[in-house]
């Protein structure tokens, strides 16, 4: 590509010259696709689910992100969008590819299958000058590998014949359109100075924010799996010291706010568990590496195995609480998504605690904003978006998500609608105190009533 044509770039892509093709629409690549609209380009959306097609032509998207679904519609409208399960025409048909199908674990170890899958179809119909943006978080070193594999099944050069960037997401859900146009940098990397300038070029269009340039495209994957490391990191310790708290009679929400008053402590919150599809996986690709390379980054697994045994600690202390009678206990799980205010369940710590629960012969209600049913949930498990049914004559109920709409709970709505011996147990420290005079709450890191 020549410098002109560098330089020409965002121009040939608001005027449609160049068309973006994004793979995988989750809630990453629905955030991707939806920025690069509002920057005016012309986007084939492709997924290989076709209910995700059909929402996107028929301009029906379930996705909740703030301003996606406006940005999908105003452009299937203007014809500058249009969703394909057709990988191979897509790639055919445009000139920057984005992939952003995500990355599993099996066994610990990172499941690459549909960022192979779909790199494979891209190459197949790769042209000179075409772009490829890959954005889903990796093991270090799999750029390295998929060029290699692009490069020997096409014959092509990368940063001669074709470009390659990778740009880990960084994105929270619920917040991603604005995380990318103005909250954070974006990581740009890419192999050769022309992959870099190209970088630059097209991430300039979408983001307000400079980008930061890394050296290598290993560098990039490694940063980003660090950023999540830190987190499971910082958290298991919270979590930790949460569980001494208990025992000494001292309050680890005390304690972190006092200890994070100084600049230099940025303690995250101690939970009931930590969910979702970054965080728990990316420890893990890490010490994939880690391990191939011979090094023990045990600080990982540690930190892992603390954070996978917060479901079982909770229950734990739940289970001292009731008083074994001969009739069935019940509990109700207040949240199913993973974070508050998101309607993103996967990897939720509630799978863990329902289990727990049941293992120890609870009857399980889960109540959720956001779901109403749930296909890898027990079908002994209810689930509701009706908060006064799910914690109808409970024993206990127990806060796993922090959802706005549990903050207020207190003792007259849980007496008025469960029972008047119900015990709370807040497993996201967000219950006031106060409102808990009358019945018993018991909170994750304080020592029991
Ligand atoms: N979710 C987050 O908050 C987040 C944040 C930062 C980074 N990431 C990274 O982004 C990746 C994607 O995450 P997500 O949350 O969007 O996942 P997702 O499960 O919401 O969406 C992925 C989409 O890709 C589609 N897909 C899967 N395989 C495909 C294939 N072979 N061809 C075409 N489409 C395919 C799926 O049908 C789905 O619609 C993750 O693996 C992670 O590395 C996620």
């Amino acid at each position: 590509m020549k410098t002109e044509e560098i330089e020409d770039l965002p121009k040939d892509i608001r005027t449609g010259k160049k068309i973006i093709s994004v793979y995988g629409i989750g809630f990453v690549g629905t955030a991707i696709t939806s920025v690069w609209l509002r920057a005016g380009a012309t986007v084939i959306a492709v997924d290989k689910n076709n209910k995700i097609v059909n929402s996107i032509n028929d301009k029906k998207i379930a996705n909740t992100e703030p301003k996606a679904k406006e940005a999908f519609i105003e452009a299937v409208n203007n014809k500058k969008l249009f969703g394909t399960r057709n990988i191979k025409l897509a790639a055919k048909k445009s000139q920057i590819k984005i992939v952003s199908v995500p990355v599993g674990i099996k066994n610990h170890i990172a499941d690459l299958s549909n960022v192979y899958s779909v790199i494979d179809d891209i190459t197949i119909n790769l042209n000179r000058n075409d772009i490829i943006i890959m954005t889903p978080t990796v093991p270090i070193g799999t750029s390295n590998q998929l060029i290699k594999r692009m490069e020997s099944k096409t014959k092509m050069k990368v940063n001669e014949d074709f470009f390659y960037i990778y740009s880990p997401e960084r994105i929270a859900i619920g917040q991603a359109i604005a995380d990318i146009e103005n909250n954070y940098p974006a990581i740009i990397s890419g192999v050769g100075k022309k992959s870099l300038k190209i970088a630059k070029k097209i991430f300039g269009m979408i983001s307000s924010k400079n980008p930061i340039v890394m050296t290598s495209t290993k560098a990039a994957e490694a940063e980003k799996l660090i950023e999540g490391l830190y987190r499971d990191v910082n958290i298991a310790l919270v979590n930790q010291i949460a569980i001494l708290c208990e025992k000494e009679g001292i309050d680890i929400w005390e304690i972190r706010n006092a200890a994070n008053s100084q600049p230099f402590s940025n303690l995250h919150k101690a939970g009931i568990g930590v969910g979702g599809y970054c965080i728990p996986i990316y420890p893990h690709l890490l010490l994939q590496t880690a391990k191939n390379r011979g090094i023990n980054l045990n600080l990982a697994s540690i930190s892992r195995e603390i954070n996978e045994a917060m479901p079982a600690h909770c229950v734990n202390r739940i289970l001292k609480e009731l008083k074994q009678t001969n009739k069935k206990k019940k509990a109700a799980i207040l949240g199913l998504a993973f974070r508050g205010d998101i309607p993103d369940k996967r990897l939720s710590p509630t799978y863990d605690l329902v289990n727990e629960l049941l293992a120890n012969d609870i009857k399980v209600t889960v109540h959720d904003p956001f779901f109403d049913n749930d296909s890898l949930l027990p079908k002994s498990v209810k689930v509701t978006k009706n908060l006064k049914k799910a914690i109808r004559n409970v024993d206990i109920i127990i806060v796993a998500t922090n959802h706005n709409q549990y903050n207020k709970l207190n003792d007259e709505f849980v007496v008025k609608n469960s029972k008047a011996k119900t015990i709370v147990f807040d497993g996201r420290g967000i219950l006031n105190r106060k409102n808990f005079t009358k019945i018993k709450l018991i909170t994750i890191g304080q020592k029991n009533d």
